[in-house]
C-alpha cells in the first residue's frame, strides 16, 4: 500500500463571534472545520466535496498553514506541521501548493505571465538560480500546454482555460509533493473543465504527485478521484472510493447530493427517485447536537439527537465486507433502503 503523504487528525478551526466595538466580547463561534481526519496517500487524488460553507476551502488554507487550527495534527510525512515555524515551515510549504478556484481574480493582473508563474523562486531562491529562472519558467508553460514564447504576455490576454493553465505552471514551480486544487475549473466552461482535469492527470502521472480536488459537485470529482469524502457542516460524513461514493452510498446526505446530479440518459432518470432534502443547512455557529445532519435528515431517530456518529465503518455494514463496507458516520447507514418523505 502507498504511504500516506498527509496525515490529518482531529483538525478543528473555530472563528469567534464576538459583540462590541472596545470591549469586545466572544458570543460563540462560527465552526467552519470541526473534527476532520482523513489521509491522503502517494500519488493519489482524494476528492472533497461539500455544499457551499461546508468548510472546504478552510481546511485548504489550514492545510497550506495559511491559517491557524484552534485543534488537532496535520502530519506531512510523519511529521507534524501544526508546530512548525520559520525556516521548518517554509521548507514544509515547498512541497505544498495550492491551485485556486478563480484565475480571475487570483492572477495579479499588472504582472507578466512569466512572474506570475516565477514568483515561488522569489520566496525560494534555492530552487532555481538567478541565472535559470526563465528557461525554468518557459519550460513550465511548455509542461501545462502553453507556448512558452507567450512568457511576457498579462493574464487578460488570456482564456479562462488558458489562465488556470497558468495557475497550475505557478504550483507546480517549486516541484511539489501535494497540489491543493480549491474548486480549480468551477469558474470554468463545461468543455474546458474536461481539458483541464486530464492536464492534472497527466501532471499527476508525470511528477508523482498527491492531489486534494475541492469541488461542491460530486460529478466534477468522480473520475479524477481515488477517494472521495462527502463534508457536510465542517465534518467528512463519508468516505470511500469510487464504486463505494457513486454506486454503495450509505450515508443519507451522500445519498441526497447524488439523486441531485443530472443524469444525461432519460429512461434512467426515470427511474430515478430524487431526495428532495428538507429546510436550510444549519449555520456553522449553531451546530445541531448528536448528528449534524439530523435537522434535515428523512431517516433522523432520537438517537440522532443525542449521539454523534463517528465516521467509521458501520458495524452493520462491517460483516458485508462489500463496497458498501466503508466510513460513513451515520448511525442507521444503509445503501439506499428508505424512500425519502413523501417520496
Ligand atoms: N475568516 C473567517 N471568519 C469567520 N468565518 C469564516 C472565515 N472564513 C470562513 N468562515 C466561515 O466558515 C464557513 C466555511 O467556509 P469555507 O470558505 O471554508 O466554505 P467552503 O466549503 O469553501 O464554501 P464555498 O463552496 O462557498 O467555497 C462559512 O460559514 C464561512 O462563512
Ligand atoms: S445519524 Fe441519524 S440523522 Fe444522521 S444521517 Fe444517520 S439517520 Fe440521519
Ligand atoms: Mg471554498
Amino acid at each position: 500500500m502507498a504511504e500516506a503523504v498527509l496525515q490529518v487528525r482531529g483538525l478543528v478551526k473555530h472563528f469567534p463571534l464576538t459583540r462590541g466595538i472596545v470591549f469586545k466580547k466572544q458570543i460563540g463561534a462560527v465552526r467552519a472545520v470541526d473534527g476532520v481526519d482523513f489521509d491522503l496517500f502517494q500519488g493519489e487524488t482524494l476528492g472533497i466535496v461539500g455544499e457551499s460553507g461546508c468548510g472546504k476551502s478552510t481546511v485548504a488554507k489550514l492545510l497550506m498553514r495559511l491559517e491557524e487550527p484552534t485543534a488537532g495534527r496535520i502530519l506531512f510525512k510523519g511529521e507534524d506541521i501544526t508546530r512548525l515555524s520559520g525556516k521548518a515551515l517554509k521548507a514544509v510549504r515547498r512541497n505544498i501548493q495550492m491551485v485556486f478556484q478563480d484565475p480571475y481574480t487570483s492572477l495579479n493582473p499588472r504582472m507578466t505571465v512569466g512572474d506570475i508563474i516565477g514568483e515561488p523562486f522569489e520566496i525560494h531562491p534555492e530552487a532555481a538560480p538567478k541565472g535559470d529562472r526563465r528557461r525554468k519558467v518557459q519550460d513550465l508553460l511548455d509542461v501545462v500546454g502553453l507556448n512558452p514564447e507567450y512568457i511576457n504576455r498579462y493574464p487578460h490576454q488570456f482564456s479562462g482555460g488558458q489562465r488556470q493553465r497558468i495557475g497550475i505552471a505557478r504550483g507546480l514551480a517549486l516541484n511539489p509533493e501535494i497540489i491543493i486544487c480549491d474548486e480549480p475549473v468551477s469558474a470554468l466552461d463545461v468543455s474546458v473543465q474536461a481539458q483541464v482535469i486530464n492536464l492534472m492527470t497527466r501532471l499527476q502521472k508525470e511528477f508523482d504527485l498527491s492531489y486534494i480536488f475541492i469541488a461542491h459537485d460530486l460529478s466534477i470529482v468522480r473520475h479524477i478521484s481515488d477517494r472521495v469524502g462527502v463534508m457536510y457542516l465542517g465534518r467528512i460524513v463519508e468516505l470511500g472510493n469510487e464504486e463505494q461514493i457513486y454506486e454503495h452510498p450509505t450515508h443519507p446526505y451522500t445519498q441526497a447530493l447524488l439523486s441531485a446530479v443530472p443524469v444525461p440518459d432519460p429512461e434512467s432518470r426515470e427511474h430515478r427517485e430524487r431526495i428532495i432534502l428538507a429546510g436550510d443547512v444549519p449555520s456553522p455557529a449553531n451546530i445541531p447536537s448528536g448528528c449534524r445532519f439530523r435537522t434535515r435528515c428523512w431517516k433522523a431517530q432520537e438517537r440522532c439527537a443525542v449521539e454523534v456518529p463517528p465516521l467509521a465503518v458501520p458495524p452493520a455494514l462491517r460483516e458485508v465486507a462489500g463496497p458498501a463496507a466503508h466510513e460513513s458516520a451515520c448511525h442507521f447507514a444503509a445503501e439506499r433502503d428508505c424512500a425519502p418523505a413523501g417520496g
